[in-house]
């Protein structure tokens, strides 16, 4: 029997009671025990679940109570919910479940928790982030789930937003690269297989722009802009094969996401040919009524969002969107096709992640759970994330003999080198960390031997603790180590009010500074906080991102030269709080004197070695709409260590019927070259690599002279005059 008419037998069979209830999404803490559900340790209320499948007929569970859960209460957990699904319910349909897994399973206790986002996109290793993702889905399948709420492809072009480092950082191209490569690692050619999980493209589509800078609040992004720096990813990822999307929280050019039919309809499935789940975001539909005041009741909520495109409502802490929708579809204001329509895509997903043929926890993946080889590939990631931004007089690496003083907020915690959605939904549970794991102190005490290295907390985050002991504790010592950055923090919790970083620390660091000994800032943080009155005299600084669980070891091993730093920026480095532009600037944006200025720009990255690139030669001068240019040179490691050097291809299109970016990212290669040796590096550039959104808001390929750029070399290119001005996806193919 075909996936299609078994799901139509399915769905024929169904009441519109067991219908509705497939669209409904709640939280477990709705069905486990204590009060809010949130009782420690953790147990299933088997009332409230057989309320929740049995009288709701709930199609979808998700998310993780207080704290993250071991592997066997995962087991445990699905194997109940999945017995009262197929052994009690009348048509015995299985429990779709859902988990944010963004950094590694970061809510199964032992997990491998690798560098955020932004870190794995600093390491501009396309096989990382899909190693990443496929020892993710080993994870989460090992903990019973098939379904990962994750990646984010919101492009990362508004650095106050507190879930910057969820992103894949600011430039269109290396976001899609990173999101479609980790798609590929976690699915496979099948997310139904039992080490494969599915992915949830999200916040579809704009939630990263917001014009103050805090999280779910208003953006304004034209259809254009939208066009040309938000969808791309979203496009690349349905393309690569993802069965889900998350709805955008916030309201884009005051339509909210969860209400936009042009974008959840019209452009998502009409122009991106989606074909399946629109899970809503938390509470995202009756915050149609109660935050956006565009529903003038959370009955209209409901009926606004289904019929714009929400397939399943994350409702989640109560079954009001059950109830509601069921009144809309007995009074017509919902349709019973779109009705059907919505649950013919869940349970397709649902038969495709193997659910409903294999619903139960498959136990042999627990050999696949947090094993050696995770452990180095993590490592790995968090090495090659770390970015060297400045390193004067050669500072770095420290000889081993060094005597070191460390201090800082984020010298002694593993919640800044992890960051929210670990553990806890913050993050910031220090005491549930693994006692295991090393912090940027312990790493180094290993590493440098405790005689070698002194601590004092110097300063909290926002706090003044004892500047004068952290000075006084410099006599004796060779480097200081100065950890910055910021506490971990999730969604809302960390909006902030200013870029720049946080007092007591800049007072701390300068303290440190004006010893005269040479200062090493380590940047552990979600965000690029301003440092201005710090760089010039800092004799080096690391950019650390959040790297992950192996964040401590691996910084350890970039500061004594154990490992060369090869992570470069994906995102451009602010240098004042009113100066956060992209790297990808119009021409009048570098026009009379204006300049791109930040402190660091994108792509940036030292290393311990030198590089040489020679030869940039194209194989013909010009192309038409269906040929691909051919671009290489050569790159050298001219120093005495080994080292990998990310090669970037930049394109400018030297005149658009719209303004056109003075650069853009369109290729890049990591290449690893041993001292001495070099290698000739090839990338392509198709037509489609040089089309825009034009002045209909269609995408064009436009005939006219192009300039490719790599380091400090250029060449001219000409696009054809055959080429054609018609509607085509990212890649120019459709
Ligand atoms: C949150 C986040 C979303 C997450 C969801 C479920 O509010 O916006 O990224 O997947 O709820 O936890």
């Amino acid at each position: 029997m075909s996936k299609e008419q078994r799901v139509r037998d399915l769905l024929q069979q169904m009441t519109l009671e067991e219908k509705v209830g497939q669209m409904t999404q709640v939280t477990v803490d709705l069905v486990s025990q204590g009060v809010d559900g949130r009782d420690e340790p953790h147990r299933i209320d088997r009332a409230k679940l057989e309320e929740a499948i049995l009288a709701h007929h709930v199609g979808s569970i998700f998310n993780v109570g207080p704290s993250a859960y071991s592997r066997e209460h995962w087991i445990d957990v699905i194997t109940e919910i999945q017995d009262v699904a197929t052994q009690q319910s009348r048509l015995k349909i299985p429990v779709l479940y859902g988990i944010d897994a963004i950094h590694g399973a970061n809510y199964t206790l032992g997990a491998t928790l690798f560098p955020q986002p932004i870190a794995m996109a600093a390491t501009w290793n396309s096989d990382l982030v899909s190693q990443e993702g496929e020892i993710t889905a080993w994870e989460v399948r090992a903990s019973g789930i098939p379904w990962n709420f994750y990646p984010v492809l919101d492009v990362g072009r508004q650095p106050l937003w507190p879930r910057l480092w969820e992103t894949f950082g600011e430039d269109v191209h290396l976001a899609k690269s990173m999101g479609v490569s980790y798609i590929r690692g976690l699915q496979g050619t099948d997310f139904g297989a039992p080490d494969k999980a599915a992915a949830c493209l999200k916040h579809y589509v704009g939630y990263s722009f917001p014009i103050s800078g805090k999280d779910r609040t208003a953006a304004w992004i034209s259809e254009r802009m939208m066009r040309e720096y938000f969808l791309p990813g979203f496009e690349a990822g349905i393309a690569a094969g993802a069965p889900t999307v998350m709805a955008n929280s916030a309201e884009v050019d005051g339509i909210p996401g969860h209400s936009n039919y042009h974008l959840l309809t019209e452009v998502l499935r009409g122009e991106m040919h989606f074909k399946g789940i629109v899970d809503s975001d938390w509470m995202d539909i009756e915050r149609l009524y109660s935050r956006d005041h565009v529903a003038e009741s959370p009955k209209e909520a409901v009926r606004m969002a289904v019929m714009a495109g929400v397939d399943m409502s994350m409702v989640p802490l109560d079954y009001s969107f059950h109830d509601l929708l069921l009144a809309c579809a007995k009074d017509g204001s919902v349709p019973l096709s779109r009705i059907d329509e919505a649950v013919t895509r869940i349970l397709t997903v649902k038969l495709e992640m193997g659910v409903l043929d294999r619903p139960y926890p498959d136990l042999r993946m627990a050999k696949k759970f947090a094993t050696p080889e995770a452990a180095q590939t993590n490592f790995q990631a968090a090495r090659e994330c770390l970015t060297l931004l400045k390193n004067d007089r050669k500072t770095l690496p420290l000889a081993k003999n060094t005597k070191i003083l460390v201090t800082g907020p984020t010298a002694n915690v593993l919640s800044s080198l992890n960051g929210g959605w670990t553990i806890t939904w913050m993050g910031d549970v220090e005491a549930l960390y693994p006692k295991d794991k090393n912090t940027v102190l312990r790493a180094l005490q290993e590493k440098f031997g405790k005689d070698q290295v002194v601590y004092v907390a110097g300063s909290t985050f926002d706090d003044v603790v004892d500047v004068q002991a952290a000075v006084a504790a410099t006599k004796g010592v060779d480097a200081i180590i100065v950890c910055l950055g910021e506490k971990a923090y999730s969604e809302n919790w960390g909006n902030i009010d200013d870029l720049t970083l946080d007092a007591a620390q800049i007072e701390l660091a300068r303290a440190l500074i004006d010893t005269g000994k040479p200062v090493v800032l380590l940047l552990i943080e979600g965000r690029p906080r301003i440092i201005r009155t710090l760089v010039e005299k800092a004799a080096a600084i690391v950019m650390c991102y959040c790297p992950g669980m192996e964040g401590g070891n691996a910084i350890a091993d970039i500061l004594c030269g154990d490992a060369n730093p090869s992570g470069k920026l994906p995102l451009s480095y602010p240098k004042y709080p009113n100066a956060l532009v992209p790297y990808d600037v119009k021409p009048a944006d570098v026009a009379d004197g204006n300049t791109y200025n930040p402190e660091f720009p994108f792509g940036h990255g030292l290393s311990y070695t030198t590089f040489e690139y020679s030869d940039l030669a194209v194989d013909r001068d010009e192309i038409g709409v269906k040929d691909t240019m051919t671009v290489s040179i050569t790159v050298k490691n001219t120093g005495v260590v080994a080292g990998s050097e990310v090669v970037q291809l930049f394109v400018r299109d030297e005149y658009g019927s719209v303004s056109r970016p003075v650069r853009q990212l369109k290729g890049f290669r990591k290449v690893f070259l041993a001292p001495g040796e070099e290698k000739r590096v090839q990338m392509a550039i198709t037509a489609g690599d040089l089309s825009f959104i034009g002045r209909d808001n269609t995408r064009i390929i436009e005939p006219g002279a192009f300039t490719l750029m790599i380091n400090k070399f250029s060449r001219p290119c000409t696009l054809r005059a055959d080429a054609v001005h018609r509607t085509m996806n990212s890649e120019g193919t459709r």
